[in-house]
């Protein structure tokens, strides 16, 4: 029963929007959360990631009613990308979403897999594969560090962006262009021509405005909403590679919580995670729409020629990670892919 004190219409007004899942903050009653988690991520509140996970804060607390709460730190404000693995481990935090990108350098190179230049056709194409036995196999290899991989879930397609546009490989030639720490991705620009410079993704946004670097990649949302194009005249929507996060806790942390609650963290990821899944598509739009009205970047788009000689020019990329990784493990990746295609 809700406090008498209470107008009914209020009443009702608050189970309406708990059956929504969206409690209003000053209608929770709720007491003092007896497990907090904390969640550290590197962009913004208002891009795909930023939105699941908050949507995961949102549907825990609501389930736990309060009793577990979980603290998101947006925008590496706790954690960069070189610190926040390092940060899970030694529990200085409980859970991160890196990129998929950032899983090769600390010691799990199959992962970079999705950093292949042209490898998925789509959204769809990416699930095959997470959904799938690959998917299963990433995250069980976690183990090995003491993690534990709780799902997966999307940006989107990345494009590049500098201060031209950069849409057949003669045009990257002499270029610095920012690259996380994924080898695959350092040799998709070098077979490109340019220089790949690593740099954490909270510095990116610096070091073009300062000239460090004069160009990178990512999803539209995460050039928008870090302000990119205010550095940045050119927009060039290659769509080349995808970007992609893994959701990490540490063993120490997830098994030091009772079965019910890992079952009801794990229940608000997945449906949390499905949200994301749905409104990425949705956000990257809204992102390339704000790009279209309000002309802060030129948009280029490659022709199907331009966007050939990409392709072929990254072709031996994928053969130096099969070299890498194993040609039996890429073998499985494609034929995943082909399968259900
Ligand atoms: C992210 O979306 O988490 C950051 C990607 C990047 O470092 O470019």
């Amino acid at each position: 029963m809700p406090p008498p004190s209470t107008p009914a219409p209020t009443r009702r007004r608050c189970l309406q929007l708990a059956a929504g899942g969206l409690v209003p903050l000053a209608a929770r009653t709720w007491g003092a959360p007896s497990t907090t988690v904390r969640l550290s991520h590197v962009v913004a509140r208002d891009t795909p990631k930023g939105m699941a996970l908050e949507r995961f804060r949102t549907l825990t607390e609501e389930r736990s009613q309060g009793r577990i709460r979980v603290q998101v730190y947006p925008q590496g404000q706790l954690y960069g990308d070189h610190d926040e693995m390092q940060a899970l481990q030694l529990g200085a935090v409980d859970m991160v979403a890196p990129s998929l990108s950032k899983f090769g350098p600390i010691g799990f190179p199959e992962f970079e897999l999705f950093d292949l230049p042209f490898l998925f056709d789509s959204l769809e194409a990416v699930r095959r594969l997470t959904r799938g036995r690959v998917g299963q196999t990433l995250l069980q290899s976690l183990q090995r560090q003491r993690l534990t991989g709780l799902g997966f879930f999307d940006n989107g397609f990345k494009h590049m962006s500098a201060n031209r546009p950069l849409l057949e490989p003669r045009d990257f030639v002499g270029l610095r262009i920012r690259v996380q720490a994924s080898r695959v991705i350092a040799q998709q620009m070098r077979a490109w021509g340019a220089w790949p410079v690593t740099l954490p993704f909270s510095e990116t946004r610096r070091a073009l405005e300062r000239g460090v670097v004069d160009g990178t990649e990512n999803p539209v949302s995460n050039f928008w909403t870090q302000g990119m194009q205010a550095v940045q005249s050119d927009l060039s929507l290659t769509a080349h590679g995808y970007l992609g996060y893994a959701v990490v806790t540490h063993q120490r942390f997830w098994e030091s919580l009772p079965a019910a609650d890992r079952r009801l963290l794990q229940g608000a990821l997945e449906d949390a995670l499905v949200f994301g899944n749905e409104i990425a598509d949705a956000q990257n739009d809204k992102a390339l729409a704000a790009l279209h009205l309000t002309g802060a970047a030129h948009l280029n788009s490659p022709t199907a020629a331009q966007t050939r000689l990409l392709k072929n020019a990254a072709l031996p990329v994928h053969g130096e990670l099969a070299a890498r990784i194993g040609h039996d493990w890429l073998r499985t990746v494609h034929n995943a892919l082909q399968k259900t295609s």
